[in-house]
């Protein structure tokens, strides 16, 4: 049950992407944010051509799914650089791709970025992807998000945002851990329980976990205005921020 340094960095390429679907039990609040990142994209206004909506870690196609049943008039270019995951995503949404709906990129997020267009994207969406992010990989996506985004466009992230107050936020780590011991043991899948937790070192070591308040002072250094965090759920939340007109 060894791990590879290497491996750390793409876990979602392994064991982890091959089982996604118990990061549903494991985490159930994780597949609550895709909801409402649909929801947050469901009342963006219409315009007279569909929406152009950029998504990044596409995954397994929960949240994508979850921005295509949003509402009929809006195109998703969906970024995920593990083919894992993707691949997965791609057959659970053949409907919407034949439709010419959905488009799928396996560039990193920051390469993909790079590659559009200054003011092409309405709206920017991602849910449980940014926090695997290094800190200063984040300010550059953050940054190129911010370009990509037409005027007036939002940026709608459901993510783990820590909580402010560490002790509190170790609190509810602590939680998380012994629910996924409860599950994967009693599933024996000790294997997958050894990468989960070995993937939540990564999430919460300090050059990765995306804390409130720097998370919200990032988004306003970086250009944009009407920045709030809802739906407080534990360790996560809604962002929405929006790139002035
Ligand atoms: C926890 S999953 C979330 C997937 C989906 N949004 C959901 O909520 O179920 C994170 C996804 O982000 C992808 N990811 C991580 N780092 C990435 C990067 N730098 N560029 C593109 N995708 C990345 C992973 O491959 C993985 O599929």
């Amino acid at each position: 049950m060894s791990l590879e340094a290497t491996q750390y960095d793409s876990m979602f390429s392994g064991i982890i992407g091959q089982n996604y679907d118990t990061l549903k039990q494991i985490c159930p609040l994780a597949t609550e944010m895709s909801r409402l990142v649909g929801i947050a994209v469901s009342g963006y206004p219409a315009s007279t051509s569909p929406l152009e909506v950029v998504e990044l870690g596409g995954g397994t196609g929960i949240t994508t799914l979850s921005l295509l049943t949003a509402r009929a008039d809006l195109n998703v270019f969906s970024v995920d650089n593990a083919p894992t995951m993707q691949n997965q995503a791609k057959k659970h949404l053949q409907q919407w791709i034949d439709e010419g709906r959905l488009a799928f990129c396996a560039d990193d997020a920051l390469a993909a970025l790079k590659n559009l267009a200054t003011s092409s994207a309405d709206i920017v969406a991602s849910a449980y992807t940014l926090h695997n992010f290094i800190n200063a990989y984040r300010q550059e996506v953050i940054q190129e998000i911010f370009r990509v985004l037409k005027p007036g466009g939002q940026f709608i992230n459901g993510d783990r945002y820590a909580l402010d107050d560490i002790s509190n936020h170790t609190r509810h780590i602590q939680e998380e851990i012994s629910g996924y011991f409860k599950v994967l043991i009693r599933a024996n899948k000790p294997d997958l329980l050894e990468q989960w937790i070995v993937h939540l070192f990564n999430d919460e070591s300090e050059n990765h976990v995306m804390r409130e308040s720097a998370a919200l002072q990032q988004l306003h250094g970086a250009g944009f205005t009407e920045i709030n965090l809802t739906h407080r759920l534990q360790v996560n939340a809604l962002v929405t921020a929006t790139k002035p007109l």
